[in-house]
């Protein structure tokens, strides 16, 4: 390994274990969700999008799969050339069947995935490779706003900037506004933005999604657990801890806890962290949103809304924006 590469290696690994440490210390422990898809994690997160219960993966696969021309449409009919972009492209496989469309009407275009996991997007490279040899794509690892920036500097085509699965609702609201403000900044009047939301719907229907009756979601927050303790040296006790999922209908918050079983001392590296009975450890929330509330963050964030496609049951929207 080269030593540049070697300094970046510790350097992630450090901001990992700062981040863990510093999050484990507050009063209200949390652990930071982005730390989710290690190897095993993407795994895991592949068998929820697959599972009886998690139902939005279905969902946004209907729009894509159903409402191909219009999504096609609303990107090409300005006729101009366009860089695509994926920020959490994950495995992409609902954005393949909008990249096949593209292709076979001819369109010209790159597509450049972007993701946190250097294992997902190779995944992502051979399927691509597989089912679509004539795309023009180029996988960027790490933060998505770095990664934006670089794509925005280096080339002058317009941009077309798709944000899948509800990603958006991976952040408090205060944070959710921030991210489409810095989006809508970075971008250009007349980019556009297609973004995916999971609507407020049957509170037991959200509930059942991240409480799955396989238990994938409780095993897939429980792996962060061993993540830390196979890279940073932790020691903690997986049966000690127990997943625990809320949803409260009139926020629209869907918050996933690790609940410790006992009073217990932690070891992480030469950090010792002491956790009492029932104390919750805070993992993610995933946020659900009304139309209203969805029209709202565009507007507030600089976009003026193009379209909203529903999928059958309108349990999910991919909206369309336009940077003003
Ligand atoms: N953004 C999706 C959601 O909120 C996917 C996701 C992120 C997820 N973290 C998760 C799904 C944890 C289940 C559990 O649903």
């Amino acid at each position: 390994m080269s030593l540049l590469l070697e300094q970046l290696v510790l350097t992630q690994s450090q901001l990992f274990l700062k981040d863990v440490i510093e999050g484990l210390r507050l009063d209200q422990k949390e652990l930071s969700s982005k730390y989710f898809y290690d190897a095993e994690g993407d795994l895991l997160f592949q068998q929820i999008m697959a599972s009886e219960d998690y139902y939005l993966t279905r969902c946004e696969e209907d729009i894509f799969r159903n409402k191909t021309s219009e999504l096609t449409l609303a990107i090409t009919n300005r006729g101009t050339l366009f860089d695509l972009i994926e920020l959490g492209a994950g495995d992409g496989s609902k954005t393949l069947f909008l990249l096949k469309e593209l292709i076979d009407q001819g369109e010209d275009f790159d597509f450049f995935p972007i993701d946190i996991s250097k294992n997902i997007l190779e995944i992502l490279g051979q399927n691509l490779q597989e089912s679509l040899p004539e795309l023009s794509f180029h996988l960027t690892e790490g933060d998505y706003f770095e990664a934006l920036r670089e794509i925005v500097t280096a080339s002058h085509k317009r941009k077309v900037v798709l944000f899948l699965g509800s990603n958006i609702g991976n952040m408090s609201p205060g944070e959710s506004l921030e991210f489409c403000r810095h989006l809508s900044d970075l971008l250009s009047p007349g980019d556009l933005v297609i973004m995916g939301f999971d609507l407020r719907k049957n509170p037991a229907t959200i509930l059942r999604a991240y409480s799955d009756r396989e238990g994938i979601t409780s095993k897939f927050n429980l792996n962060l657990l061993r993540r830390i303790n196979r890279e940073l040296g932790g020691d903690f006790n997986l049966s000690q801890f127990e997943h625990y999922q809320s949803y409260d209908p009139i926020s629209g918050a869907c918050k996933s806890y690790l609940v410790s079983l006992s009073d217990q001392k932690v070891t992480i590296g030469d950090q010792i962290i002491l956790f009492k009975e029932n104390e919750p450890i805070y993992m993610e929330v995933s946020q659900k949103f009304s139309p209203e509330e969805i029209d709202a963050l565009a507007v507030n964030s600089g976009f003026s809304v193009i379209a909203n496609w529903y999928d059958s049951k309108k349990w999910f929207v991919d909206a369309i924006w336009e940077v003003q």
